[in-house]
């Protein structure tokens, strides 16, 4: 039986069609049984429609019972691997505690470096820069309670330009987001 994932996204989602790409092509034998977001009107429900994949929009706003409205949708789409693509919102303790060495997190930056609370967005490619790295990149790793702390799956690197803006280095980031999470997720669900 194929394996099931579900996206967790509060954005464009360009890493959630990586995973969408990668099923259709063939690479991962998988399939999206849901997207949850947090918000809407964003790019990530528009890719899901383009596939026929349900969503479930599950706000913060009543805050009330957010941990179980977010554990219900979960439940309900079975999930084998939850991925994390550029959710924006810490997870409650009830999900990692029910799904716990079953949920990743992809991050644009070297981890443990720019990561953590504020850390986030153009925040971390900005900061890179001032900082004068000549290296960065992305990290996978595996979602604990603290932000950004658990174990590390995966990194790629991507060098920094001499004069590069954030903009620049973003982009350099998210093309290598776009492989590295495709290529950890199958060597999860085949390990
Ligand atoms: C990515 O840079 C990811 O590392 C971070 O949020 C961003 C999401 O981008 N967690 P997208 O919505 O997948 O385009």
């Amino acid at each position: 039986m194929k394996k099931r994932i579900v996206v967790l996204a509060s954005g464009s989602g360009s890493n959630f069609q990586s995973i969408i790409d990668s099923i259709k092509s063939g690479f991962l034998d998988a399939e999206v049984t849901r997207l949850i977001v947090n918000r809407d009107h964003i790019g990530a429900i528009e890719r899901a429609t383009n596939e026929g994949i349900p969503v479930d929009i599950i706000t913060q706003n009543p805050l009330i019972d957010f941990d179980k409205r977010l554990l219900k949708s979960l439940d309900n789409a079975n999930p084998d691997l939850i991925v994390l693509a550029g959710f924006l919102v810490k997870l409650p303790h009830l999900v990692i505690d029910s799904y716990r060495g079953k949920i990743i997190n992809i991050h644009p930056s070297l981890l443990p470096k720019y990561g953590g609370k504020g850390f986030y967005g153009m925040k971390v490619h900005n900061a890179v820069i001032a900082d004068q790295q000549i290296i960065s990149g992305c990290t996978i790793h595996l979602v604990t309670e603290e932000f950004d702390e658990g174990p590390i799956l995966a990194q790629r690197t991507v060098p920094v330009h001499e004069n590069d803006t954030a903009e620049e280095l973003a982009k350099r980031v998210l093309s290598a987001e776009h492989q590295l999470l495709p290529e950890t997720i199958k060597y999860i669900l085949e390990t």
